[in-house]
C-alpha cells in the first residue's frame, strides 16, 4: 500500500477530534540512518543512529504537528492559522495552510530567522511579519492576537501539534522493535521533548508486560547562551549560532524539565562552538547535512560521553536530528574558503588535484 503520511498511518492513537479532516504532504516515516563511524569516533561500543527528520516535507519535524494542528483546524472551519517561529514552524504551518486552502501568518523574529526557512514561509504564501523582539515576544503577541480573534494558534501549544510530534516515537519503537536506551534532541520552546515522552510512554503501555523496553532516557541539549531550562529561570536575551532553539521562555519548559526527570534522564547545555563541531563533523563523517540547532542534541550527547558522565557501552542511542542543512545554508558559506579558481584547461586541473 502507498504510503499516505502520519494520520492516516498513526490516527488511531492520536487524541484528534472527530472534525478532523486530514491535511498531509506525506510527512514522517523519516530514516533511522545508522552512525557507525560517528559512533566509532566518540569511543565506539555502542550503537548510534539519526533520526533525520530533516527529510520531512518541509525540511524538518514540524511537519508532524502540523498535520495534525491544521487538519484539526481546516475541520472545525478555521480560515486561518498563526505563530511565531524561529523559522521552521512558519514555513510548515505556511506549507500546511497553503494546502489546505487557508491563510497563514507567521511572526518571527527580525534578522534572526536562517534564509532557507523564511523563503519557504515567502513561497508557501504565508504573510510574514517580523517583530522587532525575539521569539518569546512574538509568541506572547500570537496568544494574546488569538484569545481575541478567530485565527487558530499552531505553536505547540496548540495540543494537536503535540499528538502530531508523538508519531516520531511510535516510529522509532517500530522500526527498533523497542525504545532505544537514551534518546538525544534539542530543546528549544519544548514541544518536541514533550511529544516525544508523550509518544514513548503511550507505546510501553500498549505493549503490556514490556514497559520499561518502551520507555528511553532522555537527554534534552539547550544552546548554553539560551538555556533556560539548565539554569532554572528565563533568559531574557537569549544568543545562539543555533538561532532555531534562540528561545529564553519555552511554552512547554515545565513539561520538558518533567519528562527529563521521569525517564531518569536530563536537559543540558552546550556551547555554540561544540554545536557548530558537531555539525561539521556529523556531515563529514555521515554524510548528513543538518542545520546546527539539529546537531546540538549530538554536542551534548558527545559531551557526556566524553565527560564520563553517560555511559553509553553496549547501548542503542538515538539522536534527533530535526532539521536539514539546507536550511541555513549561510552558516556554512559565509565561514569557508572561496573554492579555488583553475582556468578551464586539463592541466590546470591535474595540477589542482593531484598537485603537480
Ligand atoms: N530543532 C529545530 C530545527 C527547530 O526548528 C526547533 C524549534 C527545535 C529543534 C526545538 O524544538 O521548540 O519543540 O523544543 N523550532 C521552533 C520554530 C521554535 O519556530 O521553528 P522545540
Amino acid at each position: 500500500m502507498t504510503y499516505q503520511g502520519l494520520i492516516h498511518t498513526y490516527g488511531h492513537l492520536l487524541d484528534l477530534p472527530l472534525h478532523t479532516r486530514t491535511v498531509s504532504l506525506l510527512e514522517g516515516r523519516t530514516p533511522l540512518i545508522k552512525a557507525d563511524n560517528l559512533a566509532r569516533h566518540l569511543g565506539g561500543g555502542f550503537e548510534l543512529f539519526i533520526k533525520y527528520e530533516g527529510l520531512n516535507p518541509t525540511g524538518s519535524f514540524k511537519d508532524r504537528g502540523m498535520t495534525a494542528a491544521v487538519s484539526e483546524a481546516l475541520g472545525r472551519g478555521a480560515t486561518t492559522v498563526i505563530c511565531a517561529s524561529t523559522g521552521n514552524t512558519a514555513a510548515s504551518a505556511a506549507a500546511y495552510a497553503a494546502r489546505a486552502g487557508m491563510k497563514s501568518i507567521v511572526l518571527i523574529p527580525q534578522g534572526k530567522v536562517a534564509a532557507g526557512k523564511l523563503a519557504g514561509a515567502i513561497a508557501y504564501g504565508a504573510q510574514v511579519i517580523q517583530i522587532d523582539g525575539s521569539f518569546d515576544d512574538a509568541l506572547t503577541m500570537v496568544v494574546e492576537i488569538t484569545n481575541k480573534h478567530p485565527i487558530c494558534l499552531v505553536n505547540s501549544i496548540n495540543p494537536y501539534r503535540i499528538e502530531g510530534q508523538k508519531t516520531a516515537a511510535f516510529e522509532i519503537c517500530d522500526e527498533l522493535g523497542s525504545a532505544p536506551d537514551w534518546l538525544c534532541l534539542p530543546v528549544g520552546n519544548a514541544g518536541n521533548i514533550t511529544a516525544y515522552w508523550a509518544g514513548f510512554k503511550q507505546y510501553s503501555g500498549l505493549q503490556s508486560g514490556l514497559k520499561s523496553a518502551f520507555l528511553p532516557r532522555l537527554l534534552g541539549v539547550q544552546a548554553a547562551g539560551a538555556a533556560p531550562l539548565v539554569v532554572g529561570h528565563a533568559v531574557e536575551n537569549p544568543e545562539t549560532v543555533a538561532t532555531a532553539i534562540r528561545i529564553g521562555k519555552p511554552a512547554r519548559g515545565e513539561q520538558a524539565l518533567q519528562a527529563a526527570e521521569e525517564s531518569k534522564g536530563r536537559i543540558i547545555a552546550v556551547s555554540d562552538e561544540k554545536i557548530l563541531d558537531m555539525q561539521k563533523l556529523l556531515a563529514k563523517l555521515e554524510g548528513i547535512w543538518v542545520e546546527p540547532a539539529s546537531a546540538t542534541g549530538l554536542a551534548g550527547l558527545a559531551e557526556e560521553v566524553a565527560g564520563n558522565r553517560l555511559k553509553v557501552e553496549g547501548l542503542r542511542v538515538v539522536a534527533v536530528c530535526t532539521g536539514h542543512g539546507l536550511k541555513d545554508a549561510e552558516i556554512i558559506t559565509r565561514e569557508m574558503r572561496k573554492p579555488l579558481v583553475v582556468p578551464p584547461r586539463l592541466e590546470a586541473l591535474e595540477e589542482a588535484v593531484l598537485g603537480n
